[in-house]
């Protein structure tokens, strides 16, 4: 099997990223994925999203940040050909020791009701459904 490395997202990483993001099921580009906001993003957030590659390419990649209290991981994706060998696993592994290492406890994500992938992914790694909320949004 090829060696998988991981490191952390720099912006010169964003073309190659959006691709991955857009042939990946379960993943919706929206706002705050335009190239300065993803910038911005990851100088908010030094040293939290990351990249998995091999062979100089990249195959995995998650967003992370947090607001001082809670976590979040945003946009997490394999590429379709390297899925199931655990990398998944390893960005979500060091999202979080990140998240810890900087002194947070508890983290979210949010997983569309039509992915039962994505949402068995997050079950084994030992993600909860919240229960008796409803997630909810505006567009400010
Ligand atoms: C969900 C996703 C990130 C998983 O990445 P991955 O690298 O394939 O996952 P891993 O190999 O680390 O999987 C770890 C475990 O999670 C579970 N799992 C992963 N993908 C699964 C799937 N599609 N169906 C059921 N269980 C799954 C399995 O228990 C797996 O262990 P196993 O292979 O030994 O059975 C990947 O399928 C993906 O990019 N999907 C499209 C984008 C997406 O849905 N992202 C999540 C948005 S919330």
């Amino acid at each position: 099997m090829e060696a998988i490395t991981t490191r952390e997202f720099v912006i010169s990483d964003y073309d190659a990223v959006i691709a991955l993001w857009n042939e990946a099921d379960g993943i919706e580009i929206c706002e705050g994925d335009s190239r300065e906001e993803i910038k911005e993003y990851l100088q908010r957030n030094p040293g939290l999203s990351c990249v998995a590659e091999t062979e100089g390419k990249i195959v995995g990649a998650a967003l992370c940040g947090h607001d001082g209290r809670r976590g979040w991981i945003y946009h997490l994706a394999i590429a379709p050909t390297h899925r199931r060998q655990q990398i998944g696993k390893l960005l979500v592994d060091s999202c979080l020791n990140g998240l810890r290492a900087v002194g947070l406890r508890r983290t979210i994500i949010l997983v569309a009701d039509d992915n039962p992938g994505g949402h068995k992914f997050w079950l084994r790694n030992g993600f909860e459904n919240i229960d008796g909320a409803i997630a909810m949004t505006r567009e400010l």
